[in-house]
């Protein structure tokens, strides 16, 4: 049978089956099911600067039993003792801030707390016209040597795909002392309600057309820089988990799918896996991690402006075929 497992952030995982942060991987109860269900490692919902700096204890909540969203830092480092001491499989905490910061420092209270490995993620929207694209980057690479000063644990970056030149600032994240980089951060855009004349936040859930966007950043990475690659938006079925892992993924983090579908949901995802791998006569992921990333395909162009035209000119002959 296929063997699946992975490295990831230097961490030895079971299986490339990641949660992501979401609600589900914020109470011990998701956690466990998580687990049970085959999840390869677990990624706790993020504790947001903006909750370290206000933070006020929250009696209502039992320790260690859920966090993240608004709980608190101490539900937090609760439930990341908690989860370290009945899970297996590695527990990676969340970080999610912008600014520079004393926020930052909480990174050591997570290790501490027996985090095994630490994701950052970064979101920033710049809507400010004096802010250019550098001082932006500038920005992310500050707070990532922030957070990397204040603890020797794995450190992954969250990233946006807005980046005029994403090769480059991947480069400078890991330069920074990024150890992974998960591909990419979903941001959710805002919706406009016509009768009441008000903005609304919209969370929708992926599907998995979403996929090409990672798919492609993370062919493009492979191999380019020391580290990690961790594929997420858009995962949702066997073939996508596949499809990343070919590009070069280490691993395949979902959050939609889990939360649309329940823990379950990855049941039958490794079995698919293991299925097409035995198939295919593929032993290890090792074998097939990669090989469709741009450096070993045998038209790298594809993933590049290259096939443009004639991405355009196929869909004008399908069309007049009809
Ligand atoms: C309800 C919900 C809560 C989320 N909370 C977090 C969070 O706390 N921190 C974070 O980094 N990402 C968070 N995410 C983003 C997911 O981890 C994931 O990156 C995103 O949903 C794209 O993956 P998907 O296509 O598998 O859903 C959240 C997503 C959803 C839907």
């Amino acid at each position: 049978m296929a063997d699946l497992r992975t490295r990831y952030l230097g961490l030895e995982l079971r299986s490339p089956l990641v949660a992501s942060s979401s609600p589900l991987t914020g109470s011990l109860d998701g956690l466990r099911r998580l687990e049970a269900a085959g999840a390869g490692a677990v990624v706790l919902p993020s504790l947001f600067e903006e909750e370290l700096a206000e933070a006020q204890p929250r009696p209502d909540l039992e320790p260690g039993e859920r966090a993240g969203y608004g709980a608190g830092p101490d539900a937090y480092l609760a439930l990341v003792t908690r989860a370290k001491q009945e899970l297996s499989v590695p527990v990676i905490a969340s970080l999610n801030g912008v600014s520079r910061g004393g926020w930052s420092g909480y990174a050591a209270r997570l290790e501490e707390a027996g985090a095994d490995a630490l994701e950052l993620n970064v979101y920033y929207v710049s809507s400010r016209p004096g802010q250019s694209g550098s001082d932006v980057e500038w920005h992310y690479l500050d707070v990532v040597r922030a957070v990397r000063r204040a603890t020797g644990i794995p450190l992954a970056v969250k990233l946006s795909p807005y980046f005029s030149s994403l090769a480059n600032m991947a480069g400078q994240l890991v330069e920074a002392g990024a150890n992974g980089l998960i591909l990419f951060n979903r941001f959710y855009q805002p919706d406009l309600d016509i009768e009441a004349m008000e903005v609304l936040p919209a969370l929708e859930l992926s599907t998995s057309v979403e996929l090409r966007l990672p798919l492609r950043w993370i062919a493009i990475l492979h191999r380019r820089h020391r580290v990690s690659l961790a594929a997420s938006t858009g995962v949702h079925t066997a073939t996508d988990v596949l499809k990343v892992v070919l590009a070069g993924a280490d691993v395949a983090m979902m959050t939609s799918a889990l939360l649309r579908n329940g823990p379950d949901h990855l049941r039958p995802l490794e079995v698919q896996v293991r299925d097409w791998m035995d198939r295919h006569g593929f032993e290890t992921l090792d074998q097939l991690r990669g090989r469709l990333s741009q450096r070993t395909v045998p038209n790298p162009a594809a993933f590049e402006r290259a096939n443009y035209i004639k991405t355009l000119a196929s869909h004008s002959a399908q069309g007049t075929r009809r």
